[in-house]
């Protein structure tokens, strides 16, 4: 037994002596770490080949529509029961229009062969003919084609003309060229002054892309930011004044008390105004509560001051 024990012992002191041993030992170490590595992969496998992917987010998910450019529009109301008649003022303002925007496709004589009806699928009405009206040919079904559209066709909304001129081209088309055209029921000018809000008129409000808002108010700010610097300067500047000290002495945030005085000048009116409007908000307006120990006289070197400043 002494003599194994003995053995052993000398062999691995000749490992350690024997450099080619040495690397013998090496070896199974290397091949133990590298099973374990690799029996941990294999197991791992799933979740290693998921996390390689990266992941793709469809783009959908958020769409940013910008707003567009829009001018305030002010539709005015208008008195259907007068409008719904072909006047004749109606009637010739109606054959102006036609001519300028309907006629390059409907044509002249309304027979839709107008210079650019060529190609157009469907082809543009032909107002002769009593077949297959999507709208018809009652006032209130052109004012919805005119309002509307006919999209995909070539027929876009001519929502731009103000309801009396939708009216004016509606009173030239039916008169001029659609034979017997449909006459309206009392429900449906009834229906058409609802849908389109006609009697009420309409006001919208002007609208611009956001962006172009918020670099007008970056901008504005901005302006206010470097208005308060310059005040900040000038207040330095005058630090030899009496109000230099009593100023400091109220003023709690200085940014805020001067961004508080700027916006608001009703204050420079008089000396009551100024100490009511600090008096009453102290801690919002950048003042502090020794305000309220000022006496009569410092109040008026202080108002004096801030006058000077602003
Ligand atoms: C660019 C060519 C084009 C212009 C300009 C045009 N239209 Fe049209 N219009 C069409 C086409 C195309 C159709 C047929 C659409 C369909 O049947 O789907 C149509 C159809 C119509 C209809 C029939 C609606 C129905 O119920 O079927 C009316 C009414 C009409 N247009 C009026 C006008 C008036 C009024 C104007 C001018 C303010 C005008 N269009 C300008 C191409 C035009």
């Amino acid at each position: 037994m002494k003599e194994v024990v003995k053995e052993m012992t000398k062999r691995t002191e000749q490992a350690f002596v024997n450099p080619g041993a040495r690397f013998g030992l090496l070896y199974i170490y290397v091949l133990i770490v590298g099973v374990i590595i690799g029996l941990y992969y294999v197991s791992n496998l799933e979740n290693i080949s998921r996390q390689s992917v990266p992941p793709v987010l469809p783009d959908t998910t958020v769409t940013v529509t910008e707003l567009t450019v829009k001018k305030a529009v002010s539709v005015p109301p208008v008195i259907l029961s007068e409008i719904s008649k072909p006047s004749p003022n109606l009637v010739s303002e109606g054959e102006k229009i036609y001519k300028t925007n309907c006629a390059s496709c409907h044509g002249d004589k309304g027979a839709g062969d107008g210079p650019a009806a060529t190609g157009l699928n469907p082809p543009p009405r032909d107002f002769l003919s009593k077949e297959n009206w999507v709208n018809g040919t009652k006032l209130s079904g052109i004012y919805k084609t005119l309002e509307e559209g006919l999209l995909p066709s070539a027929m876009i909304a001519y929502d731009f003309l103000l309801p009396e001129q939708k009216f004016a081209v509606a009173h030239y088309i039916r008169q001029t060229f659609i034979p017997d055209a449909e006459a309206d029921t009392e429900d449906d000018l009834i229906a058409l002054d609802a849908t389109y809000n006609l009697s009420a008129g309409v006001q919208l409000a002007a609208q611009i892309p956001v962006s172009s808002a918020s670099a007008i108010i970056e901008n504005e700010s901005k302006t206010k930011v470097e208005n308060i610097i310059k005040l900040k300067e000038k207040i330095s500047s005058l630090s030899s004044e009496a109000g230099y000290s009593a100023f400091n002495e109220v003023v709690k945030n200085e940014n805020t008390a001067l961004t508080f005085l700027t916006i608001n000048n009703e204050w420079k009116k008089s000396e009551d105004s100024f100490i009511n409007l600090l008096v009453n908000n102290v801690n919002q307006n950048g003042f502090n509560g020794s305000i309220y120990n000022l006496s009569s006289n410092e109040w008026n070197v202080l108002f004096n001051f801030m006058n000077k400043l602003i």
